[in-house]
């Protein structure tokens, strides 16, 4: 029974990973109903099509069908969603949640029905109910964003504009704590000032911060993950600060589409003779506004790994095993076994070698590559 559970699930994975590898269509073998349902956050920003358009791809070359259903911004939605999955009878569900805390009920009602949950880039928070965590190196992601500032900036009293993901989204607060691991030496010997958020500079001086004081910072720069949230903030900030405050400026954006935003509003405004900006997700518009000067850096997280992952571990879940874990992340109740894949920064001098070259995207998406 062991040995042909175990032939079982060597076959299965060999069959993904031959299929995932040789990335061909050609060979594939019959589409099979794969018990697994897909839950994300939004169609709304680029980062969850990226992930859908990938999770299609995999899933097909691998001869699997799955269902793979978004919430829209919205966790009665997501809960609908997974409710559904439930009744059709799926054994695990990949969920990314929209709001980590509130994504519990629906995990909750999921292992009530013996359905195994896998909490997809995003981490579903308070429960038990969360069996495995797959996810990119976020700490990372913040202290690259950061590291990117601090390496263009010299001299000392250069403005710094802080700006943060959505409260609701437990990796907001990864993100940000790797940021201030490397800005706040930084700010603490003066290379940097913080000219938007009084609660930030209240806490400048602590070297690390807990999550409630990362909460009231955030509370004052959160972007929401939203394009006009961070447009209007950015302007806000900007019709508050002097001259003396612009200039030369560094800014902490937490993704590609709140950069973009931000970008734009700082480069409209007179004062400001030069910025750096951060992001994250590589998505294909910031990827162009790094050819043309107007984003700095991001940071990529290579969303084939991410979805490899995931399925690697529905595929264990789905034959009783433990997927492979390296590590686990705390939710506040327990430690979900997770895994974690690394993330790359990618600016003007990379962008070629990093995405077009490693076969992410395709040269033609994009004008002016250096
Ligand atoms: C985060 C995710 C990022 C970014 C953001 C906005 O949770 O890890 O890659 O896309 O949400 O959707």
């Amino acid at each position: 029974m062991f040995c042909k559970n175990w032939l079982l699930i060597l076959t299965t994975l060999l069959l993904v990973a031959a299929t995932l590898l040789a990335g061909c269509n050609d060979k594939k073998p019959a589409a099979s109903k794969f018990a697994v349902g897909i839950v994300l956050p939004t169609k709304d920003e680029p980062r969850w099509i990226q992930d859908e358009t990938r999770f299609h791809d995999m899933l097909i070359a691998a001869g699997y069908e799955a269902e793979i259903l978004f919430s829209q911004g919205s966790s009665a939605k997501e809960k609908e969603n997974v409710e559904a999955l439930i009744s059709k009878g799926v054994k695990v569900i990949i969920i990314c949640p929209q709001d980590g805390t509130a994504a519990a009920a629906a995990a909750e009602a999921a292992r009530k029905a013996g359905i195994k949950i896998i909490s997809y880039d995003r981490l579903i928070r308070d429960t038990e109910a969360v069996d495995y965590y797959v996810t990119f190196d976020s700490i990372a992601v913040g202290a690259q964003q950061a590291q990117y500032l601090v390496d263009n900036a010299s001299g000392t009293g250069n403005p710094l504009y802080l700006y943060a993901g959505a409260a609701s989204d437990n990796n907001a607060f990864i993100f940000f704590e790797g940021a201030w691991g490397v800005l706040q030496p930084k700010i603490a010997d003066g290379t940097f000032v913080i000219k938007n958020s009084a609660e930030a500079v209240g806490l400048q001086g602590k070297a690390t911060l807990t999550r409630d004081e990362q909460a009231k910072i955030i509370g004052q720069i959160t972007t929401n993950w939203d394009f006009n949230t961070a447009k209007n903030l950015a302007e806000a900030t900007l019709t508050a600060a002097t001259a003396a405050d612009k200039g030369k400026v560094y800014i902490l954006a937490p993704n590609d589409g709140t950069a973009r935003a931000i970008a734009d509003a700082f480069a409209a405004d007179k004062d400001v003779t030069q910025y750096f900006v951060s992001g994250q997700d590589a998505e294909k518009a910031s990827v162009q506004y790094i050819i043309d000067g107007k984003q700095s850096m991001t940071v990529f997280k290579d969303v084939r790994t991410l979805v490899k992952d995931a399925i690697a571990a529905a595929v264990a879940l789905i034959e009783g095993k433990a997927p492979a874990a390296r590590g686990s992340y705390n939710n506040g109740k327990i430690d979900v076994p997770a895994i974690q894949s690394a993330v790359v920064t990618v600016d003007k001098a990379n962008v070629k070698a990093a995405l077009i070259d490693s076969g992410y995207y395709e040269a033609g998406d994009f004008t002016g590559l250096p």
